[in-house]
């Protein structure tokens, strides 16, 4: 077991040293730490000095990767061998980003023929869409893209559709739909004009129930609209792994976009699911999107662990859950255009490595994934950072940043990066000033994560670090992060509740659960208006 290893263990005393440091102290201890606690490389700036550790500290992490294996893995990962081993299948995201000429095999056969002819065939319906080829059933000039979908089919696009608004190319806007909120549809419909809009259909399994609710109600409308079933192949296109499913539907197998069952939800921004995006800043700006990915890979993979940064965040985050034991882990970008990031990076690590059972099926005795939270610098000073700054708990934070700004008005930039440095400033060193209400004691560490610019690129290396981080920290607790069955049941249940709201008669439930439903639907039935819906 992993906390009965002797790399553990040594950690653990590490640890009881360590607990009584300050990160002040540790900066007058040694005049180079800086040095040793930054590294470059792919672009990206990573200061790791204001943590609670030290040369050794790092040393001892890295013992306990190798220990676990990690070099190996990352390996298994790479060459597709089928680590989600609850699904039986590879994770192998990295194949849609692989801009080399290297085959990657599955099964023993080369994937890359099949994920560069959908990469084409994406790329070219985006080109054709915005420069008015591709038009809806009408002849009219397609003007709106609506994506619904969920979770990894909705998260991962919007958030980097917004990333990447300065490279928005002109003609089209594209919508998110996620939720089954008739309120969201509501609000979605009112905007686009049904001749001018063009559905994806985002959804892996292509079962989802809010996707395919949303998309049946689109249907209709569309449908009421054109008085044509012939609308439906103009105006959906699908993304997913479940063609039949998307043929079934009524979508013209020319506008479906397919990825593969070894492609994780979470994982699947540059797969088809990315097409949002590739409409938005077409397929060169994708193409620049996935080399930043592809970087990050090559990074990931060849450097050795001391060097390499998704390892050691990995590993730092490995010491603040495992041995302070912090409960959550805050990421802050200081971007307006990165705002939806931190809702990715959620479902990307809480869906991945929220697991109580190793890969043996055992149960772990010790903590696996942090919850993952955050929002935009600096609106989150004003809100929330009061308690990072003076309450009783650790919350360890990443900043992310950008050196240069997208374009320059006065000194906004400035006035922003220089609020990133100061909160981890304030956060690491602290200040005795003042009455004792006024003090902040410091300690609270942070990582700056900084890239030169936001470009597709550097969008595409931040992702795939965070991607790579997470799956560090599962290799260390040695379980599953590819695969999520504790949704599994809520979607059950919410399956057999929507038959209870419709019946006259309701199925078992507990007490609770079932005094609900009935007052549900006593309120409902007073409603002058109220239908079962069948
Ligand atoms: O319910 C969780 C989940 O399966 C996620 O893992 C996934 O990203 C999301 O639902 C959407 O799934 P799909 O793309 O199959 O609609």
């Amino acid at each position: 077991m992993l906390t009965e290893t002797s790399e553990w263990k040594k950690l653990k005393k590490h640890f009881d040293e360590m607990k009584k440091k300050s990160i002040k102290e540790l900066f007058e201890q040694d005049k180079h730490r800086i040095e040793k606690f930054v590294i470059e490389d792919v672009g990206l700036y990573i200061d790791f000095s204001k943590n609670i550790l030290t040369e050794n500290t790092i040393e001892l992490l890295i013992k306990l990767a190798e220990a676990q294996r990690l070099k190996q893995k990352i390996e298994d990962m790479f060459s597709g061998k089928k680590i989600n081993n609850t699904e039986d299948r590879p994770a192998l995201h990295v194949a849609l980003r692989n801009r080399s000429d290297n085959p990657i095999y599955v099964n023993g056969k080369d994937v890359m023929q099949d994920v560069k002819a959908v990469l084409k065939k994406a790329g070219q319906f985006a080109e054709d869409l915005r420069n008015g080829k591709k038009r809806g059933f009408t002849g009219k000039r397609i003007r709106y893209v609506v994506n619904i979908g969920i979770g990894g089919s909705d998260l991962g696009p919007s958030a980097v559709y917004e990333a990447l608004r300065d490279y928005h190319k002109e003609h089209i806007t594209v919508l998110f739909l996620s939720n089954v909120d008739p309120a969201q549809i509501e609000d979605v419909l009112k905007i686009v004009p049904w001749e001018e809009t063009v559905f994806i259909v985002a959804s892996k399994t292509f079962t989802t129930l809010e996707t395919m609710t949303n998309a049946e109600t689109i249907k209709r409308w569309l449908l009421e609209n054109a008085k044509d079933k012939n609308v439906v192949k103009y105006h959906f296109v699908a993304t997913t792994s479940n063609k039949d499913a998307a043929l079934e539907f009524g979508i013209d197998p020319e506008n479906i976009f397919l990825f593969w069952d070894w492609v994780g939800g979470r994982y699947s921004l540059c797969s088809s699911i990315g097409l949002p995006v590739m409409i938005a800043i077409g397929k060169d700006g994708f193409f620049e999107l996935l080399d930043g990915f592809y970087q990050m890979d090559q990074h990931f993979r060849n450097k050795p662990f001391r060097e390499n940064i998704p390892a050691i965040l990995g590993l730092i985050g490995i010491w603040y859950n495992n041995f302070f034991g912090a409960q959550t882990h805050a990421v802050i970008p200081y971007s307006y255009r990165l705002r939806k990031l931190v809702l990715h990076l959620q479902q990307l690590d809480m869906e991945s490595n929220g697991k109580s059972v190793d890969r043996e099926g055992e149960p772990v005795f010790y903590n696996t994934g942090p919850i993952v939270w955050g929002g935009m610098g600096t609106n989150t000073q004003h809100a929330f950072f009061q308690l990072l700054h003076q309450g009783t708990r650790l919350v360890p934070i990443d900043f992310i940043g950008f050196f240069k700004p997208s374009f320059t008005i006065s000194d906004h930039h400035e006035k922003l990066i220089s609020n990133i440095f100061a909160q981890a400033e304030a956060l690491a060193f602290g200040s005795n000033e003042g009455p004792i209400y006024k003090r902040c004691l410091g300690n609270k560490p942070s990582n700056i994560i900084m890239a030169e610019k936001l470009t597709p690129a550097s969008v595409g290396k931040i992702i795939a670090l965070y991607e790579h981080r997470t799956f560090v920290q599962a290799c260390i607790w040695n379980i599953n992060p590819f695969d999520q069955w504790g949704v599994e049941l809520g979607k059950k249940l919410a399956k057999k509740i929507i038959k209870d709201l419709s019946l006259d008669q309701i199925t078992e439930h507990d007490p609770s659960t079932k005094r609900l439903i009935n007052r549900y639907k006593k309120l409902r039935m007073l409603e002058k208006s109220f239908e079962y819906p069948r």
